[in-house]
């Protein structure tokens, strides 16, 4: 790999990285706030996912003798600046898309192996984190 290229593949992957902290800041307090019982337990999963991830790109990082960032995305405050569930549940769903985008378009510059299929597992994950809020949504407005 060029340097151009690995630091492309590093700037991605710590971007990435950032934003799956920032998403286990948002569950866990999500989580804590709501009583939806419906709610809790997606939020749970998802919490959990977004930690492995976080292990995952830390590790894909090292891979590459590089420090990774420690840095938390800006999501946090966006979801902060919301007042009601609905809505820091809209811009959730926009966050998972955005990440399922990113690694979709990135796809082809990441490395053969298991880099590539681990950063597959996390679009997959975040394509079905979109389905599952989209339909928790749906079920809440018809009550
Ligand atoms: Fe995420």
């Amino acid at each position: 790999m060029s340097e151009i290229e690995t630091t492309a593949l590093l700037n991605f992957f710590n971007m990435l990285l950032e934003a799956e902290r920032a998403g286990v800041a948002v569950l866990s307090e999500l989580n804590m706030r709501t009583e939806d019982q419906r709610l809790k337990p997606i939020l749970k999963k998802f919490l959990r996912d977004e930690g492995v991830n976080c292990r995952i790109l830390i590790s894909l990082i090292h891979d590459q003798n590089a420090k990774p960032s420690d840095k938390t995305g800006t999501f946090v405050d966006k979801i902060h600046a919301l007042d009601n569930l609905d809505e820091k549940i809209q811009l959730l769903i926009r966050g998972q898309a955005w990440v399922a985008r990113k690694i979709k378009e990135f796809r082809f510059n990441l490395p053969a192996g298991s880099a590539y299929w681990f950063l597959e597992a996390i679009r997959v994950q975040h394509d079905e984190n979109v389905d599952t809020l989209k339909k928790y949504l749906d079920k809440t407005e018809h009550h």
